[in-house]
């Protein structure tokens, strides 16, 4: 059977801060996520948080870009916009850039990450969220699993990933897209995608005459820009993705391994802050420390017929201790450069920002450097 995991996710209010979610909003999105389930709209669903965003998880039949799924998970997140405006949890509503729906929920604020693909024998799913960063984090560890022979064992030794995959790469600044071959395009590949505010990862797909449909997704991640939508800061733009796993893709283990290294991603305080980020269990998903340090969770599934057997919290296991305390000890050392880059981000990336108004301030105390002394000697 065809099947359609969705992950469709919002921050509606922060708990407090830019913390956490309320439970209540968990609560009322667990009621009607059960009421499409009991309707039969969708098989199944699960509901999670990271940080200060609510995370839905679906499964159905429908296809990707389904009116009735969006439609489910808008009414959703107004619901609970509404409970975070009774509590006055912080910024409610924030990722709800509109009041009308219109069959789609992309380009509305909310993230989304779905495929539609041919359930196999055993299909293991990981849903991955972040919170306090943006989509191109994914872009290193998503690029790892996929192409990276020293991460990925079986892009060597087994046959049916010996061929390598095909990225969808999506350049978020011009609104273009480009698919592109590992191992052959490699080097062109990380060209792009290091450049992780920009060009990002939006898909991989098998290889032709291989294992698997060649055009059905194996990872997708979400890749809506709030702040390009909107017009303005509204919140950073934290991504989710799922990936699939094993028989002729990269193993559970493979997909996971990338984040034992916590790879810098821009984020964190106020949305203009370079930091490590944390793979954490769900328990700990909980942006404190600076709002941060920027974290990512991962939930793995079986499905059976859409059913999501799980969720395994995978993260919460000490495999990952070190590379949490490898976090904590590089959040030090960026925070110990206080207002300074590289911790604070360039200042075109920047989300928050007093610099025109300081150099407005100034504008009559800026004097030509020429006249002032004799610089053509100097420059
Ligand atoms: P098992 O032999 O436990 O099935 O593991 C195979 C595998 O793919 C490990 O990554
Ligand atoms: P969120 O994007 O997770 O709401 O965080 C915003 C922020 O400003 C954190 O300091
Ligand atoms: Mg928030
Ligand atoms: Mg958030």
């Amino acid at each position: 059977m065809k099947v359609t995991f969705s992950i469709i996710k919002a921050d509606v209010g922060g708990w407090p801060g830019h913390a956490n979610v309320h439970p209540a909003l968990m609560e009322i999105a667990k009621n009607k996520l059960q009421e499409a389930k009991e309707g039969g709209l969708l098989i199944d669903f699960h509901v999670t948080h990271c940080g200060d965003d609510l995370e839905l998880i679906m499964t159905h039949t429908k296809g990707v870009d389904n009116e009735e799924i969006h439609s489910l998970a808008w009414e959703t997140f107004k619901e609970a916009t509404e409970k975070a405006k009774e509590l006055k949890l912080y910024g409610a509503g924030q990722d709800l850039l509109s009041d009308a729906f219109s069959g789609n929920i992309k380009g509305m604020g909310p993230g989304v990450a779905e495929m539609e693909f041919t359930e196999r024998k055993a299909e293991p799913v990981i849903a991955f969220m972040m919170d306090k960063t943006e989509p191109g984090a994914f872009n290193m560890p998503i690029f790892k699993t996929f192409a990276d022979p020293f991460n990925t064992a079986g892009l060597v030794i087994d046959p049916s990933m010996h061929n390598g995959f095909v990225f969808e790469i999506w350049d978020i600044q011009e609104h273009k897209i480009v698919k592109m071959s590992t191992p052959e395009e490699m080097y062109d590949i990380l060209a792009l995608i290091g450049a992780k505010s920009r060009f990002v990862i939006k898909r991989v797909y098998p290889k032709e005459g291989g294992k698997l449909p060649a055009d059905e997704p194996v990872a997708v991640v979400s890749t809506e820009k709030l702040y390009q939508i909107a017009g303005k800061y509204i919140g950073k733009d934290d991504p989710v993705a799922a990936v699939r796993c094993q028989s002729g893709l990269p193993a559970l283990g493979e997909v996971l391994n990338p984040y034992a290294f916590p790879h810098l991603v821009s984020g964190w305080m106020r949305g203009s802050h370079n930091g490590p980020i944390m793979p954490v269990g769900v328990k700990n998903a909980i942006c404190t420390r600076f709002d941060g340090p920027p974290r990512v969770v991962a939930l793995g599934f079986q499905l059976s017929e859409g059913k999501l057997v799980g969720p395994v919290d995978l993260f919460d296991d000490p495999g990952f201790d070190r590379a949490r305390q490898i976090a904590l000890e590089v959040a030090d050392y960026m925070r110990a450069h206080g207002p300074f880059e590289p911790h604070r981000l360039p200042m075109e990336d920047m989300e928050y920002t007093t610099l025109p108004g300081v150099l407005e301030k100034l504008k009559g105390r800026f004097v030509d450097a020429k006249e002032k002394e004799n610089v053509i000697a100097h420059f």
